[in-house]
């Protein structure tokens, strides 16, 4: 590396394995690259697009040699330059799913010392149609997606991983707006909000429970996806009746409505007002359920000191920071027989599954999801237990 600037040439790279971000790795001279729009095995042109002392970022804008899994991208949107929101267009689903399946062994091994082979499961999907709330940026009261690692707005006059229900906003003006929001409930309602007007709420159902959620607040975006972790949750927990749960950063009570369903007495944690507002009408019916609003941290910490030294189940669905080494030390400190870890981020997920570890807390099972079809993220839900149980 001669330490010129080479951001816009074109190298010829051989790409190698998948990495953690929607990339495949690739050398150039000895240092790493970062390339996006490729498959592990291809030989590619590619145009630098970022240059830092350690690694290159670069766009494959040919390919020489094709991956036999390689397909034309379904969003004519997709590609070197254009809308950033999707990562593997260029491939055939099940690619895919093999593609971000290594990611997670491979962020489970590299962080969180971990061998597992993982399968990504599939909700029954192409990978496309499916986002039932996308957020587009605005400038100048045009929307659009943003290019890749950029705030330069890309045109888009549809989005092939929106769920068709989706009001249609890229059609129309936001003047003074910098995002507009769409989105469609399960029962087919819709909302739309910018940052200027807020969107109200909308009703989700799940396993026939009706869950209210702010239009502009968390609820997961497969229309799949709730029931699918739901499902994954309880089978990995086996919640008995009269058990003691911890539902941590628990939105608008997703899980926590299922295990007092099951019979469980549940505390509740979660920091956002509006969801805990929401969570207190649509678990009325479950007194067992306790609701606190709160980080997760102090509420824990100020729990333990009201007297709380044990629970028998935990789930915790942090954000994409994980949960932090304080938090997994308070759950573990609380002697549960058996914790549920639903993860929106393996590198997140291995940080504190290697913190758990520390602490005599091993993976039972590892389960993970591609509920975010043609984009590299992924949900994963870990089952831990007390190593020598
Ligand atoms: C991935 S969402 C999960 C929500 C819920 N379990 C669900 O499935 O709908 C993460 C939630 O954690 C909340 N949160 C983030 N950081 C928090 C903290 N430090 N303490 C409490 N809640 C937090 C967010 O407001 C959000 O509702």
């Amino acid at each position: 590396m001669t330490g010129d600037n080479i951001v816009g040439t074109v190298v010829e790279l051989e790409v190698g394995p998948v990495a953690h971000g929607g990339h495949c790795v690739a050398r150039h001279e000895g240092q790493v690259v970062f390339v996006r729009h490729a498959l592990p095995g291809e030989l590619v042109h590619a145009r630098v697009t970022e240059q830092t002392t350690k690694y290159l970022r670069a766009d494959a804008v040919q390919v020489l040699t094709p991956s036999p899994q390689r397909i034309e991208p379904p969003c004519p949107h997709a590609g070197p330059g254009l809308c950033g929101g999707c990562d593997f267009q260029h491939a055939n689903i099940v690619e895919q799913r093999r593609l971000k399946s290594t990611v997670v062994s491979d962020t489970l091994r590299r962080i969180g010392g971990i061998e597992r082979t993982v399968v990504m499961e599939s909700p029954g999907d192409e990978g496309l149609g499916w986002r039932t709330r996308t957020r587009y940026a605005v400038v100048d009261g045009r929307p659009g997606m943003y290019a890749h690692r950029s705030h330069e707005l890309i045109a888009v006059d549809k989005c092939l991983i929106a769920h068709p229900g989706t009001p249609d906003v890229l059609g129309e003006r936001w003047p003074e707006a910098s995002y507009v929001r769409a989105v469609v409930s399960s029962e087919g309602k819709t909302a739309v909000l910018t940052d200027k007007e807020p969107g109200g709420r909308v009703v989700e159902v799940v396993r026939n429970r009706r869950f209210r959620v702010e239009a502009a607040g968390f609820w997961q975006a497969h229309p799949a996806a709730p029931e699918t972790l739901v499902d994954a949750v309880l089978s990995g927990l086996e919640p008995v009746a009269g058990e003691s749960a911890l539902d941590l950063y628990s939105g608008v009570g997703l899980f926590a409505a299922f295990l007092a369903e099951a019979g469980c007495a549940v505390l509740a944690v979660e920091g956002d007002k509006d969801a805990v507002k929401n969570a207190r009408r649509n678990l009325h019916d479950l007194p067992a359920v306790t609701l606190e609003q709160g980080d997760v941290d102090r509420v824990l910490n100020a729990a333990a000191g009201q007297g709380l030294e044990q629970v028998d189940l935990v789930v915790l669905d942090p954000p994409r920071t994980g949960a932090g080494k304080d938090v997994v030390r308070r759950i573990a400190a609380l002697s549960p027989r058996r914790v549920a870890y639903v993860a929106c981020d393996p590198a997140a997920l291995a940080r504190d599954l290697k913190t758990f570890g520390r602490l005599g807390y091993g993976v039972a099972s590892l389960r993970a999801f591609d509920l975010f079809g043609m984009t590299h993220h992924i949900e994963c839900v870990a089952i831990l237990e007390p190593v020598d149980s």
